[in-house]
This record gives C-alpha cells, structure tokens and sequence, in this order.
C-alpha cells in the first residue's frame, strides 16, 4: 500500500504525456501537505547550517521515521510494494520551456521531490503543492546536504513509498554526480530511472547561435570541469589543459569561473592561439543571463571586470564566432567605441563594468 498524496493533478503512470503548462485550476488545491513542506524546508536548512549534523530531531528525520513506522512492511524498497524506483530527472540549463515532457508528468506526480540548487523557482512550480520539496543543494563554502546524506533521503523516501523525484539542472549525469546516486541506490535494491535533460553546454551553446561542432572550424567537443578542489588540483588541470588544447576543437568548461586563470593560460601555454574565440555566459537561458565575449587571451580580464558569477558556462573555441553576437560586436567598431568610452566613464565613477579590451559584451 502506498502512502502517497492524494490529489494529484495528473494521472501516475503516464500513459499520456501531460500539458506542459497546466493551468493552476487543474493543480491540487493546497493542504496540510504544503504546511509540511513549508515547515521542513525551513526547519532542516536552518538546522544544517547552524550545526552541521545531518537530521534535526523534531523535523525531517522525524518525519521519515514516522513514514517508515507507517510502511507496510519491512523498509526495504525490494520487499515492499512501494514504488521501488526512484527518478533521476534532469531540468536543462534553466529555461523551464527547455524541460521534458516526461520531466513535467513526473514532477507533477511526484510525493517527494529533493532539488539543487540550479533548480530555477518556475521548475519547481510543477510540482504538485502538495509534494513535499527537499532542497539539497551544494555551493561553495555550504553543502545543505552531504552527497550521503542524499543518497540516504532518496533511499528512505522510496523505502517509505513515496514516488521520489530527484532534480538535477541540466543532465544528471554530466557533472552531475547522478553516477553516484544510480550506484548508491541501485546497490541497495532500488531501481533507478533517468530523464535526460539538456545539459548546459548543448543547451546554452544553441540557444546563443554557436554551434559546438562545425565542418572545418571544429571537428570534436571536449566537456571538462574547472572546478579546483579536493583530488581536482593545479596539476590535474595542467593535464587537462593538455589532453584538450587542439586546433579545431570547442572546449566547455562547466564549473570553471574561479580556475578560470589557471585554465586560459594552461590552454595557451599547451598551444591553444590566445585569439581563440571564447564566451562565458552567465545563468545562460534564463532571464537574466549575461554574457561575455572575448578571445581567450583576455577573457580572464574580461570576466573579472563583469564580475560574472556561478553558474557560469565558458566555451572556448572558434566556433563561438559564428554567434550572431561575436559577429554583430565585430561588425560595430564605431558603436564599441562609444560603449567603450561610456563604460569608462562609468568605471571612473565607480560602476562596474565590461572593460574595455578585447571584444567583451555584457547582455
Ligand atoms: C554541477 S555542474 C552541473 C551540470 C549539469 N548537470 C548539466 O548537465 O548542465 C554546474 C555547472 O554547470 C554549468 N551550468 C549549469 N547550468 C548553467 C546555466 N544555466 N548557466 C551557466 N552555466 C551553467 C556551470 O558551469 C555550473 O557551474
């Protein structure tokens, strides 16, 4: 027996795909459930950052030993007749019209939902009110959730009964640490279901008109992550910076703002043209994306001066020319000038602004 919400907007199982936009009219209408959610948001991410300790007593961890004494039987997703699988869902780069279909049903039909932190507020939004939504989201200096923690919570959810989604920004399995949670789950007896989602290179990348791979200008795609930490150190990155720094090759760099420095100039000290072109965009698909555009060898300036932050997508390789924006920039010398000249005046003031080398272009 399920221990499932009742109410649901859609039908589970998903013979039919959904509407991708229900109208609120056809949502639940908002019950205990959403006090629920409310309250363990708040409580668990208080207590997190305040100790540290993993399941405050009085809020989540006691709402899931009470789900657990409620279950059936003995809590273990292969003996019972819970749902025995858990949803892997990737959402895209941000741009809630990018999701799946199969990622609105489920979102839709889901008891629980645990979610990170690229998770925009608009996805969210077509979760049932009544799912109980855990955010488990990491950045630096502040993980909500260790990644055990995670993988206990999807394990215990599923073990109580409840349809888990677990949403993850872009694809789960591309820097994703999806590989960790199908293993951690699935060694444990629960089944693991992924929906892919657009991840960011792809999805940023063609929504800004650059093709990543490009008869004559770049005949290969490399994805690596900047990100410098743990076993991820300075000399990792050299290797990196070796095994991808070619001519005809678009290189996407998730993760790597801070390492940005490091990575340009270990790129151009293994042969990469500092005049390759490069971008960093910003929450790339989402509202209020920015964007940068400079050739490689000035792109590091460029970002500081935008004082561009996470999440912050970098692509390096001649392929960006071909986006409507790099070729409008070139194309407008006079007009760079006189935005070149206004951004001074706007620095000597003491705004930030996009610099004034190369051919960086904040949107
Ligand atoms: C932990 S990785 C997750 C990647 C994700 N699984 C995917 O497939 O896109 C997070 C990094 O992805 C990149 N990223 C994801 N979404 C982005 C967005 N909307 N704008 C810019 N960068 C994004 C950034 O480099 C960010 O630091």
């Amino acid at each position: 027996m399920r221990t499932g919400v009742a109410g649901r907007g859609a039908p589970r199982g998903g013979q039919r795909a959904a509407a991708p936009t229900p109208s609120r009219a056809q949502r639940p209408s908002r019950n205990l459930g959403t006090l629920v959610r409310r309250g363990l948001h708040q409580n668990h991410e208080d207590h997190d950052r305040a100790s540290g300790e993993a399941f405050a007593p009085g809020t989540l961890d006691d709402y899931l030993r009470r789900l657990e004494a409620a279950a059936p039987s003995p809590s273990s997703p292969s003996s019972s007749s819970g749902p025995n699988l858990v949803h892997l869902v990737g959402t895209g780069p941000g741009d809630p019209e990018l999701l799946t279909l199969k990622a609105v049903r489920l979102l839709q039909t889901a008891d629980v939902v645990l979610y990170d932190r690229l998770i925009s507020s608009e996805v969210l939004e077509y979760a049932a009110s009544d799912a109980l939504m855990i955010y488990v989201g990491k950045e630096r200096g502040l993980h909500t959730r260790s990644q055990d923690e995670i993988h206990e919570l999807l394990y215990r959810f599923c073990a109580s009964g409840k349809t888990v989604v677990r949403l993850k920004g872009g694809d789960p399995y591309v820097f994703g640490r999806g590989g960790e949670e199908l293993d951690y789950l699935q060694r444990r007896g629960v089944e693991v279901a992924c929906v892919p989602g657009i991840t960011a290179a792809s999805g940023i990348s063609s929504a800004l008109g650059i093709p990543l791979t490009h008869r004559g200008i770049a005949d290969n795609v490399q994805f690596i992550t900047g990100h410098l930490r743990g076993e991820f150190t300075e000399e990792k990155l050299r290797e990196l910076a070796n095994k991808v720094a070619f001519e005809n090759t678009t290189i996407v760099i998730y993760m790597g703002l801070s390492s940005l420095p490091q990575m340009s100039r270990e790129l151009m000290d293994h042969g990469m043209d500092p005049e390759t072109a490069a971008v960093a965009v910003e929450r790339g698909t989402m509202a209020n994306q920015r964007t940068v555009f400079a050739p490689l060898g000035s792109l590091t300036e460029m970002v500081e001066d935008a004082a561009l932050e996470s999440p912050t997508l970098i692509v390096v390789g001649n392929v960006v020319t071909l986006c409507p924006l790099w070729r409008e920039r070139r194309g407008e010398e006079v007009a760079d000038k006189d935005v070149q000249k206004e951004m001074k005046e706007k620095r000597a003031g003491g705004e930030r602004g996009t610099g004034q080398k190369g051919e960086a272009l904040l949107q």
